[in-house]
């Protein structure tokens, strides 16, 4: 028995860390908000994507390096930030940034992880990405990026597409609450997950130790949780984009970009790449697949562009670039991938990736990406 035959999909994955981690964390990875139409939307549209087969093309194995913002990357792919990522597996930000420094992808470390860059800092490869939800004070900004910078972290993300919380009701109705409390009914659905419940003992339960330098002291686990909504809760404008800009020497990329027209203003401001993303749906239950908006965005400009959302495998990474994108990122299948197999998961993903990525392109007659057909709707 091999991982392959029994976990050969990110679905396999997926089914298994349902069953490993409590009732609240599954809400808070799988979830999205509203009816979770958006969520669906983002599947339906891309199986909607049609891709011709190739024949007679003779035998070849495919190279699966794409440029990204001028650097050579061994694959298309890498990891989204994630929030509190250590609440899916412990050390979860450093078994990541290890995972992709190895493989010498890009790993993008969110503003709410359960670990700080400084925690990160000697895990973290070339491809080192720190994401920023931004915050309202303009010290804490500019002490926000010198350590990002500091710890390594060469590309910034700035997240726009969580104006104000999401409500995500799905995670409301596990009991998690707004900031977490380990109420009764939380304890009860960690007493059914003794092996989760085990290795957060041992390290500790996680908390946002990134923001913890602006946050009073707390004394309980999450707590420190309570203020962030407060620091980091503000919309930014344009006028923040262009001050991020100034401030930010390497790659800006600017993340949860959906509508085409607002593709030139962004370049004009001087942001290198844009990330095509509606957050897995969790944020609007109204907005456009992720992969309809990429087509849009990539008739509208010449700048790099980055997608996610409901990438299921190989197959949909050749989706997207077929449509347009220049990269792809993956969230909550490492997240799945860590909580249902620990550290080896993380190998584990990449490969499935990189086999449904050759097999596809074989299928496809694609030597290399830039080789793929053009997309047609399927019905
Ligand atoms: C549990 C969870 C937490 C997330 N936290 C963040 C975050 O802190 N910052 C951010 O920009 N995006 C965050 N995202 C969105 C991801 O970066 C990414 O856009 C999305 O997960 C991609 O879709 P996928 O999970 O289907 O691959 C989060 C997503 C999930 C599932």
């Amino acid at each position: 028995m091999t991982l392959h035959s029994t976990y050969p999909a990110i679905s396999d994955l997926r089914d298994r860390a349902r069953k490993r981690v409590p009732a609240f964390v599954w809400e808070y990875l799988d979830s999205a908000t509203g009816t979770e139409a958006t969520k669906a939307r983002n599947r339906q549209q891309l199986d909607r994507i049609g891709l011709m087969p190739s024949i007679l093309h003779g035998a070849f194995t495919p190279t699966l390096a794409t440029d990204l913002l001028g650097v050579a990357l061994p694959l298309p792919f890498g990891i989204a930030p994630v929030g509190m990522s250590g609440l899916m597996w412990p050390d979860a930000e450093g078994h990541l940034a290890r995972a992709a420094a190895r493989a010498g992808i890009p790993y993008t470390l969110s503003t709410v992880a359960s670990q700080s860059p400084e925690d990160l800092a000697p895990h973290l490869g070339p491809q080192a990405w720190f994401q920023m939800y931004p915050p309202r004070d303009e010290d804490i900004r500019t002490d926000m990026l010198a350590r990002a910078k500091a710890a390594g972290f060469r590309t910034l993300v700035l997240t726009v597409d969580v104006p104000v919380a999401s409500r995500r009701e799905r995670q409301t109705r596990s009991g998690l609450t707004q900031p977490p409390r380990l109420t009764p009914r939380l304890l009860a659905q960690v007493a059914a997950r003794p092996a989760w419940a085990l290795g957060m003992a041992r390290r500790g339960l996680p908390r946002m130790r990134g923001l913890e330098k602006y946050t009073p002291k707390t004394t309980t686990a999450l707590a420190s949780t309570q203020h962030a909504g407060y620091l980091l809760r503000t919309s930014p404008d344009w006028d923040y984009v262009s001050w991020l800009r100034d401030a930010w020497e390497g790659p800006f990329i600017v993340k949860g970009v959906l509508r085409a027209e607002d593709a030139e203003p962004l370049k004009n401001r001087g942001v290198d790449a844009l990330w095509v993303s509606n957050h897995a749906g969790r944020q609007f239950d109204a907005a456009p697949a992720t992969i309809d908006a990429l087509c849009d965005i990539r008739a509208a400009t010449d700048l790099p562009l980055i997608f996610d959302s409901g990438i299921e495998g190989g197959l949909d990474i050749l989706r997207a670039f077929a449509c347009g994108a220049n990269f792809v990122m993956l969230g909550r299948a490492f997240h799945y991938a860590l909580a249902a197999l620990g550290p080896p998961g993380i190998a584990h993903l990449l490969d499935i990736l990189k086999k449904d990525l050759e097999a596809n392109m074989g299928q496809l007659g694609a030597r290399t990406l830039a080789e793929l057909p053009p997309p047609f709707s399927l019905p």
